[in-house]
């Protein structure tokens, strides 16, 4: 099992920095390849909770090679704190390598990510507010600025000069501020590049050479497949690719490398930000959903939308991907939510129900889930080990997800601690033990 690709199968925030976690321990290399600082990691280690945005999750492994791939978008700043914080907690980074190639979350890309919300008015995304559109859209402009700009004076200020003109009529609210001033980014910069040196490297021959060896690579997924930016519900989505075939652009690797890809979902769904999500609960339920499950950003401590878990979504995500395996969180919060509901068709705005995930906007936008109603469980199951001990219902629901789904179940979370998982034998799966 040498190489292992991990995608949110929602629309992020699926938890998968602890099944990251889980195979980052015996993985030789753990790589993140899209996104930026829109992400949140939480992981927990006995009392200790980690919360990471820019660093792989196998960085809590003591020296483990936890590489940041080109196809990040990094703000100097967030890497630099996290490098200083897990270092006062005792955590060894000298592990990490940083992608000369990747493109730096500037301070204009922050403020035209807001300029650019505030514009768009009702119609906004609900973005993180990182900079993270802003500075892809350099990156595909050509006029994106690189981890390797950092290191040399003269090449960063006349790239960051190119970049900056272009926008001077979009920054003029912002002329006076000292914080887009060249000088002072150059010299702020500069410093970053300083801190960040011995950690910047050619990424790629650092994979190939584990991969050569017949080591474990993890290539670890920021937000999720129905925030792509090309198969996720667009406009309403982020401006990358979540999806398991970027983690070979993002990383600099062939797709002959990758040898499983893992969905991971929570029981139910969560969306933060606008756009549709038609399982969505717009109610108590709803609520009582968010507070069992916690479901405040990471990132930016906004409450999450929340809803029952999306069938047709996980079924088009499961393809998309190429999932190999699904591994479930948070299964524990649905104790006591029942009877549950499964999304297993949309009904379109003229009455029309489909199967399959709706490509066109005009019905995708509109659409609302139509259900099917499966017992609950009253139990309390986050001592649950294994998968013959939960309550009978709780297996019913996971037996219907992977049957409707069609890709084994690997993993289920009942907790937030790193050892509250069943792990499931996928050589026999769930539909045959019915
Ligand atoms: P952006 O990535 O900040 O541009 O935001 C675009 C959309 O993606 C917004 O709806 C965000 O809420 C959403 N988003 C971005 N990153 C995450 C994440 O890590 N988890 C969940 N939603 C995210």
């Amino acid at each position: 099992m040498p190489s292992i690709v991990i995608v949110g199968a929602q629309w992020g925030d699926e938890g998968k920095g602890k099944i990251t976690d889980l195979l980052a321990e015996k993985a030789d290399v753990v790589v993140r390849f899209q996104g930026g600082n829109n992400a949140g990691h939480t992981i927990v280690r006995g009392d200790d909770v980690y919360k990471l945005h820019l660093m792989p999750s196998g960085i809590l492994y003591p020296g483990k090679l936890c590489v940041i791939g080109n196809g990040v978008v990094i703000d100097p700043k967030v890497i630099t704190e996290e490098i200083v914080e897990l270092t006062r907690r005792g955590i060894d980074v000298s592990g990490l390598r940083i992608s000369a190639n990747a493109h730096l979350i500037m301070p204009y890309h922050k403020l035209l990510d807001q300029e650019g919300e505030a514009r768009l008015g009702k119609l906004q995304i609900g973005t993180t507010k990182r900079g993270i559109g802003p500075c892809y859209a350099d990156k595909a402009s050509r006029l994106g600025i690189r981890v390797q700009d950092l290191l040399d004076e003269k090449i960063l200020r006349q790239k960051i000069y190119a970049a900056l003109e272009p926008k001077r009529q979009l920054l003029r609210p912002y002329e006076r501020d000292p914080i887009i001033d060249l000088q002072t980014m150059v010299q702020e910069y500069r410093r970053f590049g300083q801190r960040l040196a011995p950690y910047i490297a050619d990424a790629p021959p650092i994979i190939w050479d584990a991969l050569d060896r017949g080591c474990l690579v993890v290539f670890e997924g920021a937000q999720g497949t129905l925030l792509d930016i090309d198969h996720g519900t667009y406009p309403f989505v982020t401006s990358s690719n979540p999806v398991a075939g970027s983690a070979t652009i993002g990383a600099g690797v062939g797709p002959k490398d990758i040898n499983e890809v893992w969905g991971v979902t929570k029981a139910y769904a969560t969306r933060v930000g606008s756009g549709p999500f038609a399982s969505e609960l717009d109610d108590d339920l709803g609520n009582r959903l968010r507070e069992a499950g916690g479901e405040y950003g990471t990132t930016t401590g906004r409450p999450r939308r929340t809803g029952w878990l999306d069938l047709v979504a996980l079924r088009y995500a499961a393809r998309v991907n190429g999932l190999t395996a699904l591994a479930i969180t948070k299964l524990d919060v649905l104790s006591g939510i029942g009877p549950l509901q499964l999304a297993t068709r949309y009904r379109g705005p003229e009455g029309a129900e489909f199967d399959a995930f709706p490509y066109h906007q005009s019905i995708l936008h509109k659409a609302t889930a139509v259900y099917e109603q499966l017992p609950g469980w009253d139990d309390d199951i986050t001592g649950v080990r294994r998968f013959e001990d939960l309550p009978a219902a709780a297996q019913d629901y996971l037996r219907y997800v992977e049957n409707f789904v069609g890709v084994p179940l690997a993993l289920v979370g009942v907790g937030p601690a790193r050892d509250q998982v069943i792990e499931i034998d996928r050589s026999a799966p769930l539909q045959r033990a019915a």
